[in-house]
């Protein structure tokens, strides 16, 4: 075993969940950009109104939304947020508990580590969407139900098609099967690129499965986070986007 390659495959791996500087062109070492000081990024500055205020209509549709069940438990609808101009857009399951409460996706320790991914990879939570499968709270996060899922999935639909992202992150078994149409496991999912279809005469767009953070975090194995690491440089090269140099290898 080459133990140098096994440390320098760790210590990258830690940086990539844990944030660290981008290297300029010139290679001179710049501080990457924070969420509290943020400087506009090319997305956000072509920020779009047409797509926002289409985004905002989906939004007021989901707040009023009795659908299923879930409708009348919830403390809030999570329609999904971020940028309309998004080139990636991240997919998970639905709402938890720190979610509903909020009204926001993926604020809770799921959220904490999805962000980490976001800033490892160069990025800030303002330049991707973030939406999930269903709007709504399942009682003690029990997974999604078919028929919730049928009656959830237009939303997330329109979402996609308004945004017209570039690439599809989905995050988990859920999100992953549910978009793509199979009974695959995420283990068999994850790792290549597939083609989710947004409806005729539109082209199909590219979806990358990778694990759900929450499972992550329930099993934070170097293996696991190294996957979830190699999906997203994926992601990143095929956006002809830069993959941070301390997170090369
Ligand atoms: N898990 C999800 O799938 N979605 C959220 O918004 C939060 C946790």
């Amino acid at each position: 075993m080459d133990i140098d390659k096994v440390v320098r495959q760790h210590l990258e791996m830690e940086q990539f969940f844990s944030g660290f500087a981008l290297k300029s062109k010139a290679g001179a070492t710049e501080p990457q950009q924070q969420e509290d000081n943020p400087v506009p990024s090319e997305a956000e500055g072509m920020a779009d109104p047409e797509k926002a205020a289409e985004l905002e209509k989906v939004a007021e549709e989901v707040h009023q939304c009795r659908k299923c069940g879930l409708g009348s438990l919830r403390t809030n609808a999570v329609p999904g947020e971020g940028n309309p101009n998004a080139r990636i857009m991240f997919v998970g399951e639905g709402p938890g508990a720190d979610e509903d409460a909020q009204g926001r996706p993926f604020v809770g320790r799921a959220g904490q580590l999805l962000d980490k991914v976001i800033k490892a990879c160069g990025l800030k939570r303002s330049d991707v969407f973030i939406g999930n499968i269903l709007k709504c709270r399942p009682p003690e996060n029990r997974d999604p139900r078919a028929d919730e899922i049928i009656n959830c999935l237009p939303y997330l639909q329109r979402q996609i098609e308004i945004i017209e992202p570039e690439i599809i992150v989905a995050l988990g078994a859920h999100a992953a099967r549910t978009l793509l149409n199979t009974t695959k496991s995420i283990g068999q999912l994850r790792g290549q690129f597939h083609e989710y279809y947004a409806g005729l005469g539109r082209p199909p767009i590219k979806l990358m499965a990778t694990y759900h953070t929450a499972y992550l975090l329930r099993n934070y194995s170097q293996e696991n986070r190294r996957r979830v690491w190699e999906d997203m440089k994926k992601v990143l090269t095929e956006l002809d986007l830069p993959i941070p140099e301390q997170a090369k290898g």
